[in-house]
């Protein structure tokens, strides 16, 4: 197996449903140890690579995440493409829970992270790109398979990396709001400017679990993230994996 393509599973995507693993290879870096090691198989016959980014159980929280080991370890077993999953809260009204996005745009709230391969004396420092955080041909693949896969996906959206593991005061939305962001999440980041360093191409479907902090009068609960969870997981699991036949259709054409 030489797969070209990673999914990045989150929180309510422990396991790929339907995938059939072919092998889990226990995958070290220079960088420690990924979240797990990484499952390689076929999700409806396309060969991938799967890797839970908070482990088995939900066990990593969103700061503790050795987010370079998981990059790192996707680039070197041959990934190109990667497709993150992230549940987040919703803080436009564009976008109620249960809502898919595919992201274009992201601002980083995160601190205290190692959030580049360059933070140490690793060799020559590379400023790259982030003008587009996100992949335009991944976002694309993205889009195109939730077109196949019938699942209605808002194709934008600006998400916010907060650093967790706590939720968000009402006065931080409001503020993330007067920012432009849209939705709001704890895991995005560093990943997406790791995968840039990488040069791996990168984008996120994101699944609104919740609306955020102070934008429904409701206190936020994890059964109702839990309930919207269960019901919305299978449509992501059909957008990624229409999304990655799309991309293993045109890696097999370059
Ligand atoms: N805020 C931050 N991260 C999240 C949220 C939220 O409301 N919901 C799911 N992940």
């Amino acid at each position: 197996m030489n797969p070209r393509i990673a999914i990045i599973g989150g929180s309510g995507l422990q396991a790929l449903p339907g995938l059939k693993l072919v092998e889990q290879i226990p995958a070290t870096t220079i960088w420690g140890l990924p979240s797990t090691p990484v499952q390689a198989g076929t999700l409806d016959g396309v060969e991938l690579l799967f890797l839970p980014r908070h482990g088995g159980a939900r066990a990593i929280p969103p700061h503790r995440v050795n987010y370079r080991a998981n990059i790192a370890a996707l680039a070197e077993l041959g990934a190109r493409q990667v497709f993150a999953f992230n549940a987040v809260g919703g803080i436009d009204a564009d976008f109620p829970a249960g809502t898919l996005a595919v992201p274009d745009q992201i601002i980083d709230y995160t601190w205290g992270r190692e959030h580049s391969f360059w933070a140490d004396d690793t060799g020559e420092l590379l400023h790259v790109d982030f003008t587009q955080p996100y992949d335009g041909g991944a976002r694309e693949c993205l889009l195109r398979g939730a077109r196949a896969a019938g699942v209605p996906v808002v194709p934008r959206g600006v998400y916010a990396a907060t650093q967790g593991p706590r939720l968000e005061s009402a006065a931080e939305i409001r503020r993330l709001r007067q920012d432009g962001c849209d939705l709001v999440g704890m895991t995005g980041m560093p990943e997406a400017a790791l995968a840039r360093e990488k040069n791996l191409a990168y984008a996120s479907l994101a699944l609104v679990v919740n609306m955020a902090a102070g934008i429904s009068a409701a206190e936020i609960t994890m059964a109702e993230i839990r309930a919207v969870m269960a019901r919305e997981i299978p449509r992501a699991v059909r957008t990624l994996a229409a999304a990655a036949a799309h991309a293993a259709g045109e890696l097999r054409t370059p």
